[in-house]
């Protein structure tokens, strides 16, 4: 399944040296081609011929030793690289990669890498938490870099907790889903809208909801990885823009409409995740208002379905709306579906623990055409939106062939 792949493993210093090495020999046994580089704390776990058998190939463990005066080592093995795994990934390599250091041969390369870039973290639990890990993991994520993220378990320093580096088999199944992925939304155009709208009642004030945008960033990072040329229409969140993708900033639900009107009839693909507002003030102060005795009344006015309005004007479009409800979840999803003239709505219960607006997971059910239904089980919303699309094109290529 990874034949003609090429991935360079990075490994640093940890106890969990010793699954890099069982790494090396599933991507190889896969048919994977690898090649390892090594820090100098790694060596003191294991020996760099250890990882020369297992991968066949010569190991890299300092900058300055160029096996081949053709060509700088670390330039060429960032250029050969498909994709890039740290594993396992130091608090100290994640650090030193969220600030910009390279001072030995894995960061030098990591830093001159185009490809992908993933990292397995593993260490203690407690250093997992320190607030300059939490942070410098965050800045990775918003430099583009994936994290296999540590599972739970004993830990070599006697806690229990997460910092487990996560299995070599579960590692060679994510870069062979990664494979198989990369290329069915090649040549395709995807829309994505996320996050809420702001409708302004004043200067200073406006009603909005409670959307995170998280589950629409989560979509358009699936939909680049997997290829597409990704348009991020997002309302006001303050969230890293997912690599590969384009966003265009907005604010009420009519600058929303604006822009996916513009890009609607070149694309494939418009996925509506964001919580657009329903109503709008009907007027917007120009000064701020001041209060007065008593109550106070504003009017509304409905804004533009922009899911409706798409759904009148559909060409070739795949269109895939998401509902996010409190109750008769089904019922409203296909209420929706047909309102609308959706492909496919994606519904869950913003009631339930953890499935909500503000989580990083979510639980969610498909509906779409002739009854179609699926359920999926509760996950992070980056793994359901790959999951996600990976259902869709897969059934949108049943129905093309
Ligand atoms: N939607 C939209 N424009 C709007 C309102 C909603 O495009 N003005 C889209 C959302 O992006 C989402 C889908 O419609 O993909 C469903 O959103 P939801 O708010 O659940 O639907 P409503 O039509 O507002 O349904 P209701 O108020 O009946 O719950």
């Amino acid at each position: 399944m990874l034949e003609n792949r090429k991935i360079l493993l990075c490994v640093s210093g940890g106890i969990a040296v010793y699954k890099a090495v069982a790494l090396v020999s599933k991507l190889s046994q896969a048919g994977a081609s690898v090649k390892v580089i090594m820090t100098r704390s790694a060596q003191q776990f294991v020996q760099p011929l250890t990882f020369q058998v297992m991968s066949r190939n010569d190991v890299y463990t300092d900058t300055f030793d160029e096996k081949d005066s053709s060509v700088i080592a670390h330039i060429d093995l960032a250029d050969w690289a498909d994709l890039i795994i740290v594993a396992p990934g130091t608090a100290n390599v994640i650090g030193k990669l969220a600030g910009g250091i390279g001072d030995d041969m894995v960061t030098t390369t990591l830093l001159a890498a185009t490809a992908p870039i993933w990292i397995a973290p593993a260490m203690n639990v407690h250093m997992y938490d320190h607030p300059a890990v939490k942070r410098n993991i965050q800045q990775l994520h918003a430099d583009g870099i994936r994290f296999i993220e540590p599972s739970e378990g004993f830990l070599a320093c006697g806690y229990v907790g997460k910092g487990r580096l996560e299995e070599p088999e579960k590692i060679t199944e994510l870069v062979k889903g990664y494979f198989t992925r990369e290329h069915k939304l090649a040549g395709k155009k995807v829309i994505v809208t996320a996050g809420p709208t702001r409708e302004r009642i004043d200067p200073v004030r406006f009603l909005t909801n409670f959307s995170s945008g998280k589950m629409g960033y989560a979509m358009a990072g699936a939909a680049a990885e997997m290829g597409a040329e990704t348009i991020l229409i997002s309302g006001p969140v303050s969230l890293p823009v997912p690599s590969g993708v384009t966003r265009i900033l907005v604010e009420s639900a009519e600058d929303m409409l604006q822009a996916v009107e513009a890009h609607y009839d070149s694309s494939d693909y418009v996925i509506k995740t964001a919580a657009v507002a329903d109503y709008r003030p009907k007027t917007v102060a120009d000064r701020k208002m001041k209060k007065q005795e008593g109550g106070s009344t504003i009017v509304l006015e409905r804004t533009v379905d922009i899911l409706q309005q798409l759904g009148e004007n559909k060409k070739n479009q795949v269109l895939i709306g998401f509902a996010a409800e409190t109750n008769d979840v089904g019922q409203y999803a296909k209420d929706k579906l047909e309102r609308k003239n959706a492909d496919y709505i994606i519904a869950n219960d913003v009631t339930e623990a953890q499935a909500g607006f503000e989580s990083d997971t979510n639980r969610v059910t498909v509906y779409g055409k002739n009854g179609f239904e699926q359920a999926f089980d509760m996950m992070s919303k980056q793994q359901l939106a790959r999951q996600l699309l990976d259902l869709i094109t897969e059934k949108e290529k049943l129905h093309d062939s």
